[in-house]
């Protein structure tokens, strides 16, 4: 269903005329594509408050040319390293390094916060430093024009590299208004061909047949993996052309089936390195409507089946050390949706997963756990809801667009990269920061 307002406001009478009426202007978002790999223009590193970070050789490999004069007119990213802001004092100097340059951002361009982690025996420090959050989400909204603005909470520079490559290129262009935490202890952070990430390594996506999982199943194939393509045996044809294509194999299983990691495990002699759990469903009805079937088999493709894989692949140890999980989450189980108890209770039930599951599934196997929150994707899924509520969550965002099912793949992709040890137990959205939960 191709979103018609987006390609009307990208001409100049349809430029003119939603102006004018004050309509919502969604940008066209510049994303990655071989030809347009890069940002279009460089990158102005800015600084408020002292820092102790080491960041200017890790900025030299994210991507955009570093302008560190600030000479360039139009940068198309600025990192603003607030790691330093200790008390309301020094945060003034967040107004006074952004104040100048917000406005000559490129479209579609980045601004990076660079925040440290809360001081619990410092609640000037932490009031700063939280400050930052609503200074991120408050620029998200108002800056238009497809920019985006996230905040990263970090203590070594080395660490957040593949957040930053991915923060400041064209893969992230539907990520905006987010707070990621790159704080857990990451091991040695392996040399990575930053083109090919994922090269020599296994990864498995659940329900990869159509929509987002096939994104993201090609994303990582992409990036070097060897995917195999999970869904259910109606879907058995569409996964085995992607599969083929993409040079991996295809996997037919409900994933509801109580041997279903067992299975997986037998597939996978060879082991795991990234699991994405993305089979999901939807019977939506108003809990006064709902009978007991549609909230269990809900709950079961998208929770119950979630954990039990989860916990027969660590069990079995085909997940090997340096192993990613990548679980879906989406807005509806952050905010709530009318008609939506059980998808939204599922939901919810896989950010809990997420946080507790994190900190162990590192430590004991070395195994990131982390989930991806979309908000409206443009899929069959949200081809099937009525005009006028589609309308609505298409424009409900700072972006006034809906994503595409490659923003979510990309995401995953970053999180699924053996450089981001550092990234666990974080819930990010790809949202175009929904005007919807936090
Ligand atoms: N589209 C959106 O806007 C949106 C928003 C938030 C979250 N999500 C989540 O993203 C994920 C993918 O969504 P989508 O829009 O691509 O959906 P989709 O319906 O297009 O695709 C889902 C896929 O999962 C497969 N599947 C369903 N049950 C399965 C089972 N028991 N075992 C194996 N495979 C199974 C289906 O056959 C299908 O191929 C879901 O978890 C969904 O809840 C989507």
């Amino acid at each position: 269903m191709p979103d018609r307002y987006l390609s009307f406001t990208g001409t100049a009478p349809g430029r003119f005329l939603t102006r004018r009426l004050g309509l919502p202007q969604p940008a066209a978002l510049h994303r990655w594509s071989p030809d347009r790999p890069a940002l279009d223009g460089p990158l102005l590193p800015l600084t408020a408050g002292p820092s102790a970070l080491d960041l200017a050789p890790v900025l030299a490999r994210t991507g955009p040319a570093v302008d560190p004069a600030g000479a360039a007119v139009r940068p198309a990213a600025v990192v603003l390293d607030a790691t330093g802001v200790r008390d309301v004092d020094t945060l003034a100097g967040v107004h006074a390094a952004l104040h100048p340059v917000v406005r000559s951002v490129v479209p579609s361009g980045r601004i990076v916060v660079l925040g440290a982690p809360l001081d619990p025996a410092d609640h000037h420090q932490s009031a700063a430093q939280q400050a930052l959050e609503g200074f991120t989400r408050s620029l998200g909204k108002e800056i238009g024009g497809g920019r985006t603005v996230n905040l990263v909470r970090l203590t070594d520079a080395g660490a957040a590299e593949s957040t930053l490559r991915f923060l400041l290129s064209p893969r992230s262009a539907y990520v905006s208004g987010q707070v990621i935490d790159v704080l857990a202890a990451a091991g040695p952070v392996p040399p990575a061909d930053p083109g090919r990430p994922l090269a020599g390594r296994t990864a498995l996506v659940t329900g990869a047949a159509r929509g987002i999982g096939a994104a993201v199943a090609e994303t990582l194939a992409r990036d070097g993996a060897r995917v195999v393509v999970l869904d259910v045996p109606q879907a058995a044809q569409d996964a085995r052309r992607l599969a083929d294509r993409l040079g991996g194999t295809a996997l037919t299983l409900d994933i509801t089936a109580a041997d279903a990691g067992e299975r997986i495990a037998a597939e996978l002699p060879g082991g795991l390195d990234v699991l994405v759990h993305n089979a999901g469903v939807t019977r939506d009805r108003r809990l006064v409507n709902m009978p007991a079937e549609r909230w269990s088999s809900v709950l079961d493709v998208n929770l119950a089946s979630v954990l039990r894989t989860t916990d027969a692949l660590l069990a079995e140890g085909t997940l090997r050390p340096g192993g990613r999980i990548v679980a879906t989450a989406s807005i509806a189980g952050l905010a709530g949706n009318a008609g939506q108890t059980n998808y939204g209770a599922s939901k919810a039930g896989i950010v809990g997963l997420v946080r507790s599951l994190a900190p162990r599934a590192l430590a004991e196997h070395g195994v990131t756990v982390n989930a991806v929150a979309p908000g409206f994707i443009e899929t069959r899924m949200t081809a099937a809801v009525p005009l006028f509520i589609r309308e609505a969550g298409r424009r409900m965002n700072s972006l006034a667009q809906g994503g595409l099912p490659v923003d979510v793949a990309e995401t995953t992709a970053w999180l699924a990269d053996p450089a981001s040890g550092a990234v666990n137990g974080q819930v990010v959205r790809v949202c175009g920061q929904s005007l919807l939960g936090a």
